[in-house]
C-alpha cells in the first residue's frame, strides 16, 4: 500500500467548451464608444464568447468536464472529487459543483464550489491536489467555469470589452511516486489573498450586501500596476521551493486577462516569448475558466507534451493570486 506522502496528483485529461455565440470588437463599437484598434492595443483581445440565454455556467463546465473525461479516458463514476472554480454560479445555492456533479450522474464522492475569482482554478486545482495526496479521494475534476457576461455592466466600455463566458476543466489523478522532480504531476503549489484591495476589483451586489447580482466594477489602472508584482513574487515562490530555473519551463500558462500583463510578467521572470501560451484573443478574460481553456487550445494543437515542465499563475479579485508548477 502506498503511504501518505509517497501519492502525487497527476493530470491525466484536459477539456474546455465556448458558447457558440461569438462578440466581435467591432459589434461592441456599435454598443460602446470603443474602436477594435484600442482593444486589441490594450488587451489583445479580438473576440470573446457569450453564453445563450438559459445557458448556465454549470452548462458550461459539464461540457468541458466531459471534454476533459474523454481526453483521459475516463467515465463519471470514476470521479469523488469535483471542485469548481467560479465567481458566476447558476444560483447563490447550491453549488455550481452539485449541479455538474448531478448532471454528469456522480452520485457518490464530494462536490463543492471554490470562490477566488480569476484565481479560482488555481486555488481548486491546488486544493484537489492536496486532497488527492492526502489519500482520501482518488480522482477529481477540476473545473474553472464562469458567465461573466451576466454580471457585466453593458454600458460599461472600461469593463465590457474585457470578460467573456467559458469553462475548462482537468482529470487530476492520485497515483504512487517517488517524490522525484522528473515524475510526472502536480510539483508545487503557491496560493496567496490579501482582502485590502476591495474596491479595486468587486461587484458591487451580492445576497447580504444588496440582495441583487450586482455588476463588475474595476479601477483598471490600479489593478494593472498590482497584477505584475503578485504574479511575478508567487511564480519566484514555485521556483524557489522546487529548484527549477525559468529556463527550465517548457510552458507557461498564465490566467488570460490582457495580453500586456502576461508579456509583462513573462519578461520580468525571465521566461523567454516563445514559452507563452496565450489565448486571450480568443476568449477575453473568462476569470476562473481562462487557463484550463488555454491548456486545452495547447494540448490539442500539441504544443504541451507529456514530460513538460508547465508553469501556471493567475491573479483576481480579493486580491488573491497563485501559481501551480506541473511536470505534464
Ligand atoms: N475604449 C476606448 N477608450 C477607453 C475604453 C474603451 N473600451 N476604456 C477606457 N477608455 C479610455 C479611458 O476613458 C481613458 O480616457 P481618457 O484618457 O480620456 O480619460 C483612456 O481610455 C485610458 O484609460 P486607462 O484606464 O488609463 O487605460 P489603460 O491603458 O490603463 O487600459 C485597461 C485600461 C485595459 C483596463 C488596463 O488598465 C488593464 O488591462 N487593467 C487590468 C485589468 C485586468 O486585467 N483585470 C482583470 C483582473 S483579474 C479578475 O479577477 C477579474
Amino acid at each position: 500500500m502506498t503511504a501518505v506522502g509517497q501519492l502525487r496528483s497527476v493530470v491525466a485529461g484536459v477539456g474546455s467548451y465556448l458558447p457558440e455565440r461569438v462578440l466581435t470588437n467591432a459589434e461592441l463599437a456599435s454598443m460602446v464608444d470603443t474602436s477594435d484598434e484600442w482593444i486589441v492595443q490594450r488587451t489583445g483581445i479580438r473576440e470573446r464568447h457569450i453564453a445563450a440565454p438559459g445557458e448556465t455556467t454549470s452548462m458550461l463546465g459539464e461540457r468541458a468536464a466531459r471534454a476533459a473525461l474523454a481526453d483521459a479516458g475516463l467515465r463519471p463514476e470514476d470521479i469523488d472529487l469535483v471542485i469548481v472554480g467560479t465567481s458566476t454560479p447558476d444560483y447563490t445555492f447550491p453549488s455550481t459543483a452539485t449541479q455538474i456533479q448531478a448532471a454528469l450522474g456522480i452520485f457518490h464522492g464530494v462536490a463543492f464550489d471554490l470562490q477566488a475569482v480569476c484565481s479560482g482554478f488555481v486555488f481548486a486545482l491546488a486544493t484537489a491536489d492536496k486532497f488527492l495526496r492526502s489519500g482520501s479521494h482518488k480522482r477529481a475534476l477540476v473545473i474553472g467555469a464562469e458567465t461573466f457576461s451576466r454580471i457585466i455592466d453593458w454600458t460599461d466600455r472600461t469593463t465590457c470589452v474585457l470578460f467573456g463566458d467559458g469553462a475548462g476543466a482537468v482529470v487530476l489523478e492520485a497515483r504512487a511516486s517517488d517524490g522525484s522532480m522528473a515524475e510526472r504531476g502536480v510539483l508545487t503549489t503557491h496560493l496567496r489573498s490579501d482582502g485590502r484591495h476591495r474596491a479595486k476589483l468587486h461587484v458591487d451586489g451580492g445576497p447580504s450586501s444588496t440582495g441583487t447580482v450586482g455588476h463588475l466594477r474595476m479601477e483598471g489602472k490600479e489593478v494593472f500596476r498590482f497584477a505584475v508584482g503578485m504574479v511575478t513574487d508567487v511564480v519566484k515562490d514555485a521556483f524557489a521551493a522546487t529548484g527549477v530555473t525559468p529556463g527550465e519551463l517548457r510552458w507557461f500558462v498564465p490566467h488570460q486577462a490582457n495580453r500586456r500583463i502576461i508579456d509583462m510578467s513573462a519578461a520580468k521572470l525571465g521566461i523567454g516569448p516563445e514559452k507563452i501560451v496565450a489565448t486571450v484573443h480568443l476568449h477575453g478574460n473568462t476569470s476562473a475558466a481562462s487557463i484550463p481553456l488555454a491548456l486545452s487550445v495547447a494540448r490539442r494543437d500539441g504544443r504541451i507534451e507529456r514530460g513538460d515542465l508547465v508553469m501556471l499563475e493567475a491573479v483576481g479579485g480579493g486580491f488573491t493570486w497563485g501559481s501551480a508548477l506541473i511536470r505534464w
